[in-house]
């Protein structure tokens, strides 16, 4: 073993205790309190469940907690109406607490609008009868890709509130995969903007929009939000009939809309996300338990008070957005930030400036951001008062122990507990995590199971083993409700191992002797880039739509600061097994086209041939190995294993 290995051993086993002061005013105060109510979550979950979805609006109270009948379909609240704008907004527009901040944005070039509760609830309500007045009912979906403006959070809210069910694509996607999304869910709106700002420079959103929707026949109306509120629109194309002005409907409509009464099982909303084989799944979720565990993990995770000011760092676009920006974080009824643009624009001070004049107190980001920023030197952040801030969260990826140090030591300045939240689009909320008052935390480790959350690491055969498969034995009020109009590959994703007794996530973990987990990363084919999902195979067939292209294999391998990066490996039609820069540049346009702009690889590499089994699987372990360097291993189970060295010459070049 090296000495580094050695130290970075010996720094994962370091220990932080939550601070005095910091627990003293949290909601929970003791690892004792964690253990009782803990305890009571899972030996009599839904007594528990049922009390604190209590501390939530209901219209009707439901008749059962949770219902198994036919799982792995299962009803958390049935028989209870509610509504999670209700819940969000509605309760905390009334009193004196109508006039605190619910939103506060900053836009990219500075702009800054604060939204009380009472705004929000007016500007949801106005929003809402938008909808209504282009024909959208309850049950109706709805598509939105919009940048990081308050009318995001206002469009979800709005469409919660009358019980159309959103579908929210992050603005990053292509038009084809507007289309497919489009398609898929069957949206008669998309909801969409005139513009939003990224690094000093404008998206095209409209543009985009219209060549995604081309042949949708399902699509009515396209909805245009200006990114200026009260300035000039921006010039964009407007098709007759079809697409209508934001300002110009809602200047007719009333600010009063009541919420519809929705059942705990109604859809809330679809978000596709990639899995290891074929198109997006549409992940659904409902509003009952997705209120309530939305709710509770905001409150005990971030230690939600009236107070604070939160910031997460997401993009509504992805379920961190939807969970802790919107949902989660307004049923609590605090003051959340957003903010639209980049972290380094104009200089990669921006997120410590934004910090320092808000007074943040609670700042929830992702691994890969933190390596940039340590990338960019300290004196950017040394730069700013950060004395605001009193609890720091990671999400998206296994954050590296160096990753957490920095974070602990040059945000946190040693007072402020990390939270290592693990969860999933299909969890809905955060399963896997440190509760700030009460849990010592490890670097690099998301500690312990939340409320009503049994997690084990397993073998194939569903022993607990110390190093495995991530299990969660037990449903939780949000998990997904299954893949929109895909039953099959609900069961066979999700429910394939342990007889389906059990929830598998897709990720390996191992527990240490505390009984902490440590998530290690996904086991299929799906490579998590700067804490982005992306399908290998949705890459892959990507590729072979080039005419000059036979086949492909795509692997993710480590990267310094996206965590892991995507390398391509491309086999060409006829005799030519070099490519050419100028192809190249088309197999990286046509990712740009066919997903988006963030997938691209980080290398293609042209190659005469794949490491293949007798039985025709490419070996992407081995493709793995190659890249990285690493010893190879058993390789008598390829059917050529001349291969290698032909890869290997590749790879050096
Ligand atoms: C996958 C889910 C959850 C919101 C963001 C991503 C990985 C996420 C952690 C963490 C280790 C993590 C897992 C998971 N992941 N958070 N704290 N530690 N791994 O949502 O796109 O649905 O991706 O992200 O591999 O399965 P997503």
């Amino acid at each position: 073993m090296s000495s580094d290995t050695i130290e970075s051993v010996m720094e994962e086993s370091r220990k932080f205790f939550p601070p005095e002061a910091f627990a003293a005013s949290a909601h929970l105060k003791s690892f004792a309190d964690y253990e009782t109510m803990y305890r009571r979550s899972i030996d009599s979950s839904e007594e528990f469940w049922g009390e604190i979805a209590s501390e939530l609006h209901w219209f009707k109270k439901w008749d059962t907690v949770l219902d198994e009948s036919e799982k792995p379909f299962f009803k958390w609240f049935d028989g209870g109406k509610t509504n999670i704008c209700y819940n969000a907004v509605d309760r905390h527009a009334t009193g004196v607490k109508a006039n605190q901040a619910a939103i506060i944005w900053e836009g990219e070039p500075g702009d800054q609008r604060v939204l009380t509760y009472r705004d929000l609830k007016r500007e949801v309500s106005i929003f809402a009868n938008s909808l209504k007045a282009l024909g959208i009912k309850k049950g109706d979906s709805v598509a939105i890709y919009l940048p990081m403006t308050p009318e995001l959070a206002i469009a979800l809210l709005a469409c919660a509130r009358i019980g159309a069910v959103h579908s929210v694509i992050f603005a990053g996607f292509s038009a084809e995969s507007i289309r497919d999304r489009v398609l898929d869910a069957q949206s008669k709106l998309v909801i969409t903007g005139d513009g939003g700002w990224r690094r000093g420079k404008m998206l095209e959103l409209k543009s985009v929009v219209d060549k995604g929707v081309e042949h949708c026949a399902c699509l009515e109306h396209v909805l245009v939000i200006p990114r200026n509120v009260s300035g000039p629109r921006l010039e964009c194309q407007m098709h007759e009939g079809r697409d209508v002005w934001y300002d110009d409907i809602a200047a007719k409509q009333s600010s009063d809309c009541p919420c519809e009464e929705m059942d705990s099982e109604d859809m809330l909303f679809l978000l596709y996300t990639s899995g290891s084989t074929g198109k997006p799944k549409g992940i659904m979720h409902t509003v009952g338990g997705y209120s309530v565990y939305t709710y509770l993990t905001s409150k005990y995770v971030f230690d939600l008070k009236e107070d604070d000011v939160y910031w997460c760092t997401a993009d509504v676009g992805w379920i961190t957005g939807h969970s802790y920006i919107v949902y989660g974080p307004l049923q609590n009824g605090t003051t959340v930030l957003m903010y639209e643009g980049a972290p380094n624009w104009p200089e990669p001070d921006r997120f410590w400036e934004i910090i320092d004049k808000h007074q943040v107190s609670v700042f929830y980001t992702a691994p890969t951001a933190i390596r940039a920023f340590m990338k960019w030197g300290d004196e950017w952040v040394d730069k700013h008062d950060l004395s605001s801030l009193r609890l720091l969260g990671s999400v998206g990826e296994p954050i590296n122990p160096e990753a957490w140090m920095w974070y602990h030591k040059h945000i946190g300045q040693e007072k402020c507990p990390i939270v290592d939240t693990w969860w999933q689009t299909e969890t809905g909320g955060i399963l896997i995590t440190p509760l700030p008052g009460v849990t010592p935390t490890k670097p690099g480790s998301a500690t312990l199971p939340f409320f009503g959350v049994d997690a084990a690491v397993l073998d194939a055969e569903g022993n607990e083993v110390d190093a495995g498969l991530l299990a969660i034995r037990k449903p939780w009020p949000s998990i997904l409700r299954g893949v929109f109009g895909d039953e099959q590959r609900f069961r066979d994703t999700y429910w394939c191992n342990w007889d389906g007794k059990y929830y598998f996530p897709g990720d390996g973990a191992r527990r240490d002797e505390d009984g902490y987990i440590w998530v290690t990363g996904r086991v299929d084919d799906v490579v998590n880039v700067s804490g982005h999902r992306i399908g290998t195979a949705e890459l892959e067939s990507a590729f072979v739509e080039h005419p000059a292209v036979a086949e492909s294999a795509v692997i993710g391998v480590p990267h310094d600061i996206k965590g892991e990066g995507l390398v391509a490996f491309v086999l060409l039609r006829g005799t030519d097994t070099n490519g050419s820069d100028q192809l190249r540049k088309e197999l990286n346009a046509l990712i740009a086209e066919k997903i988006g702009k963030f997938a691209k690889p980080e290398k293609i590499i042209f190659s005469a041939d794949l490491p293949k089994t007798r039985s025709g699987k490419i070996m992407r372990r081995l493709l793995r190995d190659i890249v990285t360097g690493k010893e190879l291993g058993n390789i008598t189970t390829l059917a050529d294993p001349s291969v290698v060295e032909n890869l290997k010459s590749k790879c050096a070049e």
